[in-house]
């Protein structure tokens, strides 16, 4: 009996020993120490045993099976231990890696200014109209007092796309839908795309404009000056002032070309502003009489001030830079260096 049970052991010691994984720990423990096990087969026949014998062969059997158990034990802690271990390997970080960039996107440059000059005038009252890019020969001209054979219309090289539907060359035209769908009180500005068949460093055949139409009793060039000096100290810094220069637009009479004192030299002269102090900036005048007549507002009544700008210039201001074209470039060491 002794022998029997010490080759159980023995060959229940090897397979465990021997085997691969969990499942085979498994199948021995069944096969040796089950309710069908070779061990408990033995205890079953006890009976089989004289009575003399039993304690002794009792204590035999209890100690393979403990004996057996405390092995299994023992290769499962090893197999647990070892799957813990490849785990760790396969989840291994190291902490001192450097991280992976998280690229941080920014809006465009000119959209930047434009949501700027956007949040600068709303805070003064003014309500956004957007109007289209494709517009009449009459809403671009005609109506802003630039008939057919105006001379001032060669201050604009412009892109037909039939006689009469044109791709407008500036957000001007706005100012007759405005005035035409709403009587004063008028306060808006209308920013948008305006192209023109014009190409160089400082000019794109496509740039962008914000347009601006002030309406109502008593309107003057005193209140587009005091509206102008707010708007420049926000945009381009708290100790820039204006001044006005006499200008021509068929639309505005008077006209003025505005400037800026110079951000940079504070006036003093530099490369920026070209020795000069100023900065032009920026179109405007006090709206012509023929424009509102012709629009149905009654000028003896009604006044008002306009003024337009171009974005890609103010973010070239801005920013300093010296090619319109680096805005339309989409070269991301630009983009990504302008982040207001
Ligand atoms: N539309 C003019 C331009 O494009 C600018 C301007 C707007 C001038 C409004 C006066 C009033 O040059």
């Amino acid at each position: 009996m002794k022998e029997k049970l010490q080759k159980i052991r023995e060959q229940a010691i090897a397979e465990i020993e021997n085997s691969e994984g969990i499942d085979k720990l498994i199948e021995v423990r069944s096969a040796v120490l089950g309710k069908k096990g070779e061990l408990t087969a033995i205890l079953k026949k006890m009976k089989e045993v004289a009575p003399e014998d039993r304690p002794k062969v009792g204590q035999w059997v209890n100690e393979t099976r403990e004996a057996i158990e405390a092995i299994l034990d023992e290769k499962k802690k090893a197999f647990e231990a070892e799957a813990l271990r490849l785990r760790y390997e396969k989840e291994k970080i190291d902490v001192t890696m450097p991280a992976e960039r998280q690229e941080k996107g920014n809006l465009h440059p000119v959209t930047q200014v434009r949501n700027q000059l956007t949040d600068i005038f709303a805070s003064m009252g003014f309500e956004i109209y957007e109007g289209t890019e494709i517009e009449t020969d009459y809403y671009n001209f005609t109506a802003l007092n630039t008939a057919k054979d105006h001379p001032a219309r060669d201050m604009q090289d412009t892109f037909y796309l039939s006689p009469e539907f044109l791709l407008r060359t500036q957000t001007s035209a706005g100012q007759i839908h405005v005035m035409e769908e709403k009587k004063p009180p008028i306060k808006i500005i209308s920013p948008g795309k305006v192209f023109r068949s014009d190409d160089d460093a400082t000019h794109s055949p496509m740039f962008t404009q914000m347009e601006g139409l002030v309406v109502d009793h008593g309107i003057t060039l005193c209140d587009l000056k005091g509206m102008l000096e707010e708007f420049a100290r926000r945009i381009f810094g708290k100790n820039v002032t204006t001044r006005l220069r006499p200008s021509y637009f068929p639309f505005t009479e008077p006209s003025v070309e505005v400037d800026v004192s110079c951000f940079q030299c504070g006036g003093k002269g530099c490369r920026l502003c070209k020795g000069t102090g100023w900065i032009e900036v920026l179109g405007a005048g006090v709206v012509n009489h023929r424009v509102l007549e012709g629009c149905g507002i009654d000028a003896e009544e009604y006044s008002g001030f306009a003024f337009g700008m171009g974005i890609e210039r103010i973010a070239m201001l801005k920013y300093g830079i010296n090619n319109i074209k680096l805005l339309f470039e989409s070269d991301l060491r630009v983009l990504k260096q302008i982040d207001d």
